[in-house]
């Protein structure tokens, strides 16, 4: 059985796609790809994650601020955001959203308080928040306890922590998403966290166009790649894929208030 999967973090709508965009879903879709969440990370960005979501019937959006783009958000950004997690129903999530102190593209202020803000707009619409976190995770994890992401619900996005930042993260209820970087012979600790965390609480990505999988290395990644990314932690796992890839669709189907297929489809 090939596993039916969901790639939980893709930018199908940012430029590197614009040219082959079809052939691409194509691709995603014979490799078994079934949904795909495209996702925002400024408001010209997020505009463009719902429009692509209006159009395709599996592929959904999240609106949301990225770290680095922090410094431009003023309150019409907020506004819009809103409006857009509002009116469409394709909006299933606020992302993505947090702290990358690693490029510090925006003061690291102003990234905090971007990053409670939209918590704050995730809480108030009523959808999970996808966490953008590189080196900053005791900031990152005070702020998601300080906001009460217990009941917003969310997922940790290219999970780069190690075994007890993992299980802080499972403490507040939200799921951990590996990517490209779990197949890397460098992942050092990675591996551990993935035999660490429960099968229900984990889920895949690609982060599309960015951290393609170990044989793509240095090329434009696409979610007719995920299955690798997937394959690698069913073998850590040590567990089918095709089980273990349903398993973490049905844990973001659910996460996502999306109805799951009936089994066997
Ligand atoms: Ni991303």
């Amino acid at each position: 059985m090939s596993p039916a999967l969901f790639d939980t973090h893709a930018h199908l709508h940012f430029p590197e796609f614009a040219g082959d965009l079809p052939a691409v879903l194509q691709r995603a879709r014979s490799a078994g790809v079934r949904w795909m969440l495209t996702i925002g990370t400024s408001r010209e960005s997020s505009r463009a994650a719902v429009a692509l979501a209006e159009q395709e019937a599996d592929v959904y959006a999240a609106v949301g601020i990225h770290p680095h783009d922090a410094s431009d958000a003023d309150d019409a950004t907020f506004d819009e955001l809103r409006r857009l997690a509002e009116s469409s129903p394709r909006v299933v999530a606020v992302g993505e959203i947090g702290l990358d102190f690693f490029r510090n593209l925006s003061p690291r202020e102003v990234q905090a308080e971007v990053f409670r803000r939209q918590l704050a707009l995730a809480r108030q619409v009523g959808k999970p928040a996808l966490v953008h976190c590189r080196d900053a995770h005791a900031e990152t994890l005070e702020i998601l306890k300080a906001e009460g992401v217990r009941d917003v619900r969310g997922i940790m996005h290219c999970f780069s922590g190690d075994e007890a930042v993992a299980r802080q993260c499972l403490d507040l209820g939200l799921l951990i998403s590996l990517a490209g970087p779990i197949t890397y012979p460098n992942a050092r600790k990675l591996p551990a966290v993935v035999q660490m965390v429960p099968a229900d609480c984990l889920v895949v990505e690609t982060d599309c166009p960015f951290l393609p999988p170990q044989p793509y290395r240095g090329q434009r990644n696409e979610p007719a790649y995920l299955p690798i990314t997937a394959a690698r932690v069913a073998e850590l796992k040590g567990v089918p894929v095709g089980e273990l890839g349903s398993r973490m669709a049905a844990n973001a189907l659910a996460l996502l208030g999306l109805p799951s297929p009936p089994p066997g489809t």
